[in-house]
């Protein structure tokens, strides 16, 4: 069943709304969403499976429990992804790393592919795809169904601020897929931008306006 988690704890309002900010320069912008990252992670991975193995601690044996980090992949879809990557590396350090280049035709809004390269996905990888703004869904729909063609199946897609318009869209082309955000804000403006938003999350990333 389609999950919405909206990861609204006071940390991550507090620091969403730096972000929003217009005057917050990319060297803030990107440490909070490195950080916002972080602990939307916290929460994204509550569904990852753990194993048992006995651990000796220093006064007796004991249950202990791990996660089988090795198959979990993160794949960030390029170029904003990349802002989200260090943040889930944090919790995640030896998850495989794929990246997805993908960007959205202005005139058409639809999702041209232009880099594609991920690690051996298989039923039992945990896959992360990251887009910090989910606005029409295109790029993300396209993300998805390139991963389930290549064997992926449990798959979470975790982004900073999210549209009802991509929520939706997500939740028609791939219902499987849980979706873990900081905010749902109100609507896209005609050329595809959340409002009130934040802007563009790879121009401010990346200073390239
Ligand atoms: N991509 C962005 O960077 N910002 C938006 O508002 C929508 C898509």
């Amino acid at each position: 069943m389609f999950v919405l988690y909206v990861v609204d704890h006071p940390l991550i309002k507090h620091k969403l709304t730096i972000m929003r900010k217009k005057e917050t320069g990319p060297k803030e912008f990107r440490e909070l969403l490195r950080e916002i990252t972080l602990l939307i992670t916290y929460e994204a991975t509550r569904h990852i499976p753990v194993y048992e193995l006995e651990v000796e601690t220093p006064l007796e044996k004991t249950k202990g429990y791990y996660i089988n980090d090795k198959d979990i992949v993160v794949i960030p879809i390029l170029r904003a992804g990349l802002g989200m990557v260090d943040g889930i590396l944090e919790l995640l350090p030896n998850a495989s790393v794929g990246h997805i280049g993908i960007y959205r035709d202005p005139e058409t809004l639809k999702a041209v592919d232009y880099y594609f390269k991920t690690p051996k996905l298989h039923d039992k990888s945990e896959i992360f795809i990251l887009d910090p703004m989910l606005a029409t869904g295109v790029s993300a729909i396209d993300a998805i169904t390139k991963v389930k063609e290549l064997g992926g199946k449990q798959i979470t897609f975790i982004s900073l601020i999210s549209s009802p318009e991509g929520v939706k869209a997500i939740e028609k082309a791939h219902p499987d897929v849980d979706i873990y955000t900081a905010s749902l804000d109100r609507e896209l403006n005609d050329h595809g931008y959340i409002l009130p938003g934040l802007g563009d999350a790879g121009d401010r990333l990346f200073r390239t306006k």
